[in-house]
């Protein structure tokens, strides 16, 4: 009897510890801002990241584009391809609306990067992309180094060869210059959802145009993610509904 008592005695004191470790791991999620598990996630060498900058029409939807890629760790909106200095949105010159994009190669790799690039637009539109007509909307890979410029090259010819009806209008050009744009254009799609903004704890502008998961859910936002990250997103944000968890810290 005293045997069995001091089971169910041990047995109880797990289950207080395993109920104040989930209790302590509640409060750790709500007091803790979303910084500390941005850290955990983000890669530990920032040194070994890429940058890579594209034009593909209007940047609120290329940022989208890219920033839910696996792989992928910042992505920002921006001015390139032109000469004027500190170009803006009102007056941006002879500029193209650009995203700029950070990348693990260990993860995703320039080559990819151009996969997407040119799944993503319709590069054969002239003068514009969908709607948006104008110069800031034309399609362009910007390059860093010979390497990169090979490559641009060539996915450019396999691109014209699936059909010699129309041209493809893209530009390549070493990249001189990135001018990130206004603050209320990053992020664009995401801060369009209040939900969402919330959901991963109203960061400040400043860690909102840094954070991963920020640039992860302006892609959802979008509906622009691949198939299976977008339903994986959703899963996670029912599943933090459910139980009422209040942050979003990870997809
Ligand atoms: C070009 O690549 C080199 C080496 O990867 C890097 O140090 C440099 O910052 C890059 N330049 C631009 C403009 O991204």
């Amino acid at each position: 009897m005293a045997f069995e008592r001091s089971i169910v005695s041990q047995r109880r004191q797990w289950t207080l510890m395993l109920l104040m470790l989930v209790v302590a791991g509640r409060a750790l999620c709500i007091r803790i801002p979303d910084r500390i598990s941005e850290k955990a996630t983000d890669p530990p060498a920032n040194q070994l990241l890429k940058t890579a900058v594209f034009a593909l029409g209007s940047f609120w939807r290329s940022e989208a584009v890219f920033g839910c890629l696996n792989g992928v760790v910042r992505t920002t909106v921006g001015y390139a391809g032109g000469s004027k200095t500190n170009p803006e949105y009102r007056s941006l010159g002879d500029h193209a609306e650009s995203v700029q994009v950070e990348y693990d190669p260990r993860l995703i790799t320039f080559r990819q990067l151009l996969d997407v690039f040119w799944s993503s637009h319709d590069s054969r539109q002239v003068f514009g992309q969908g709607p948006d007509v104008g110069n800031q909307y034309r399609s362009i890979i910007f390059t860093n180094g010979t390497e990169e410029s090979r490559l641009a090259a060539a996915s450019k010819e396999r691109e014209q060869t699936k059909s010699k009806i129309s041209i493809v209008t893209t530009q390549i050009q070493p990249l001189e210059a990135f001018y990130p744009a206004e603050p209320e254009h990053q992020k664009f799609e995401l801060k369009r959802n209040p939900f969402l903004l919330q959901l991963i704890g109203n960061l400040p502008e400043e860690e909102l145009e840094r954070s991963s998961l920020a640039a992860k859910l302006n892609g959802y936002a979008a509906e622009l993610c691949p198939v299976r990250i977008q339903k994986q997103i959703d899963a996670k944000i029912n599943d933090i509904i459910k139980k009422g968890w209040p942050i979003l810290r990870e997809v």
